[in-house]
């Protein structure tokens, strides 16, 4: 039987969000962003370990209480430039102890508000799957595309799009292989599977699972947080 583990990319420095403090340590209800996207994720009871990964140089992580953690999370300081590089060096070190055909879940630590059902959805689906998925939402909004000038160019049909989120979730040998080949500049896991021909299954969720990426965003999850699994 495969596992499913969790893999947390944290080494970003949340130059959108502004401010010295990278985001995924802002405060939100009294904890950082990522203990949440942690408690999310660790209610899940299928998910064996939580495997966070660090910059090499963080200075904030030792500034709070894991030891209720210890158990099942394993935290290494090996994170990359961009993200695809810290999720790579992620899965290479956990290849010591993690099966190729393991389930792995990225997910960012600055998305605070997955809601549980569909995380539980995520690995119901995905996990008969041959290729693996992630959680996504359609496109709600009309969308268009601007010109240099930031003046519309032309309407984009948004039948068919949707918005990526995370959990991405793949076999760690796949994923690692994909990235291995795909270089640094995937922003998502699912792009790197994509190159290789494959075709991830989007798995429906909402828009309570948002990325904080700019200030605003921290207000809307704590309104969000207050409701999440009523
Ligand atoms: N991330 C990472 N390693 C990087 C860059 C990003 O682990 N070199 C992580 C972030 O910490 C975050 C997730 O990837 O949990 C999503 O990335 P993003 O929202 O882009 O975060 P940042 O890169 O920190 O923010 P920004 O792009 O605004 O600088
Ligand atoms: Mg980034």
């Amino acid at each position: 039987m495969s596992r499913f583990h969790a893999l947390i990319p944290a080494a970003g420095s949340g130059s959108r969000m502004g401010g010295v403090l990278p985001k995924q340590y802002l405060e939100l209800k009294g904890l950082p962003l990522i203990a949440h996207a942690l408690i999310a994720l660790a209610r899940e009871p299928r998910i064996d370990r939580l495997v966070v990964v660090l910059s090499p140089d963080d200075a904030w992580w030792g500034n709070y209480d894991w030891s209720g953690w210890q158990d099942r999370m394993q935290v290494l300081r090996c994170g990359g430039a961009a993200r695809a590089g810290t999720v790579l060096n992620g899965l290479q070190a956990m290849a010591e102890w993690c099966a190729a055909d393991d389930w792995v879940l990225v997910h960012d630590a600055a998305r605070p508000c997955l809601p549980g059902e569909a995380l539980g959805r995520l690995l119901d689906i995905a996990a008969d799957d041959a290729v693996g998925g992630l959680l996504a939402v359609p496109v709600a909004d009309t969308l268009k595309r601007a010109d240099a000038g930031c003046r519309v160019e032309v309407t984009v049909p948004r039948a068919g799009l949707w918005q990526a989120q995370t959990p991405q979730m793949f076999r760690h040998g796949m994923l690692r292989d994909a990235l291995r080949a795909a270089g640094d500049d995937m922003t998502d896991e699912a792009s790197a599977i994509e190159r290789m021909g494959l075709h991830p299954c989007l798995v429906e969720c909402d828009s309570r699972n948002l990325k904080v990426t700019y200030p605003q965003d921290l207000r809307l999850a704590s309104l969000i947080l207050e409701h999440l699994n009523d």
